[in-house]
């Protein structure tokens, strides 16, 4: 088998509510990246309802491949690669976005590649808006810290594709949490900006909230803290009172976001870590930007927003590193929607 670097690559993102594509140039320069949300027609459920995700992706994904191609000026005969997400996700969703590469593939003879959604979320640090002032690359040893809906991982990148996983959430992922906590405090879906919302003026020091430490593992939990703001919330709703609720979101976003930097930073020391990188939905969060941003220890790497949530153009970065390091797929293969981090 031969690779090559290509020039570009497009790549579609489809794991969860999310219909993206992107164009990127080079390993690192975004020509475009297009996503199509579908948060409101879920909001209305409060979370994602898979059936109504992959219908909707079915209506999205031919027009969001156009715009892609077309914002990135480029035809299909213009691309070198297709990369895709294939998992973890949801089955219908990822369904229809590696069915769509397929087809582009297959009609355009390219190289076609399934991609690791997580390694996406990380390879997210390594993209480049076409126009923007150029950022330093993260450098190995790399903590990483991986913030989602559906994970919280630390893993130390000792180089390129190569992972060491040091823990993991025992329980809710990060975002999980805010979601939950968002529900319970009834500020809507999704949570996580919703909290970050009404935290805002809130006082973080009013409530208490446990910070699961787990002694000497890199291990998380959440479950305990979301129990602690429900315990909470019921004790004031059973002497009639109000709900505080700026102080209810911005305390348990201050236990989210203290827990998750302070284990980062102990993991970076303790493995000689040069940088760290925060990644996935959560690092969209401000209190948790501010964190580690203010820490002069390490240099960190945060996507800027539109890169931390779902999008096509993380996926297009990490198709882009692991073709030019061999890896490309045969067009049968299948979805995974629980593949772990490779
Ligand atoms: O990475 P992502 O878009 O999808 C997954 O791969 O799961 O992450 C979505 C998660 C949701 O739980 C959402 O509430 C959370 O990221 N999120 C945030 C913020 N923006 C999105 N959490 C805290 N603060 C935010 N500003
Ligand atoms: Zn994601």
């Amino acid at each position: 088998m031969t690779t090559f670097s290509p020039a570009r690559i497009l790549a579609i993102e489809t794991s969860c509510d999310e219909t993206a594509c992107a164009v990127l140039e080079n390993g690192r320069t975004l020509l475009s990246s297009i996503v199509a949300s579908q948060m409101e027609m879920h909001a209305r459920y409060g979370g994602v309802f898979p059936e109504v995700a992959s219908r909707q992706h079915v209506l999205s994904i031919t027009p969001v491949v156009q715009q892609a191609l077309a914002q990135a000026r480029v035809t299909i005969n213009d691309i070198d690669v297709i990369a895709v997400t294939r998992g973890p996700g949801l089955t219908g969703s990822l369904v229809v976005g590696v069915n769509m590469a397929k087809g582009l593939a297959l009609a355009s003879g390219k190289p076609i590649i399934g991609v690791n959604h997580l390694e996406g979320h990380l390879y997210s640090a390594w993209v480049q808006k076409a126009g923007d002032v150029p950022t330093t690359e993260p450098r190995f040893p790399l903590m990483t810290l991986l913030v989602s809906g559906g994970h919280t991982e630390l893993n130390l990148m000792t180089g390129h594709l190569t992972y060491k996983r040091l823990g993991s959430t025992r329980d809710d992922a990060a975002g999980e949490a805010f979601d939950k906590v968002a529900r319970l405090l009834e500020l809507g879906y999704p949570g996580g900006p919703a909290i970050q919302k009404a935290a805002v003026g809130g006082d973080a020091n009013r409530f208490n909230f446990p910070r699961a430490r787990l002694d000497g593992e890199y291990d998380f939990s959440f479950s305990g803290l979301k129990t602690a703001v429900l315990y909470t919330v019921n004790d004031l709703k059973k002497k009639n009172e109000s709900l505080p609720v700026a102080d209810l979101a911005a305390s348990f976003q201050q236990a989210v976001v203290e827990t998750l930097y302070k284990k980062t930073i102990k993991a970076a020391r303790e493995h000689g870590a040069k940088d760290i990188l925060v990644a996935g939905g959560v690092s969209a969060n401000s209190a948790l930007r501010e964190m580690f941003k203010s820490q002069t220890e390490f240099p960190v790497h945060i996507p800027p927003l539109s890169l931390c949530t779902d999008n096509a153009a993380m996926i297009a970065s990490a198709g882009y590193y692991r073709f030019v390091n061999g890896h490309v797929s045969e067009l049968d293969f299948d979805v995974a929607p629980t593949w772990a981090l490779p």
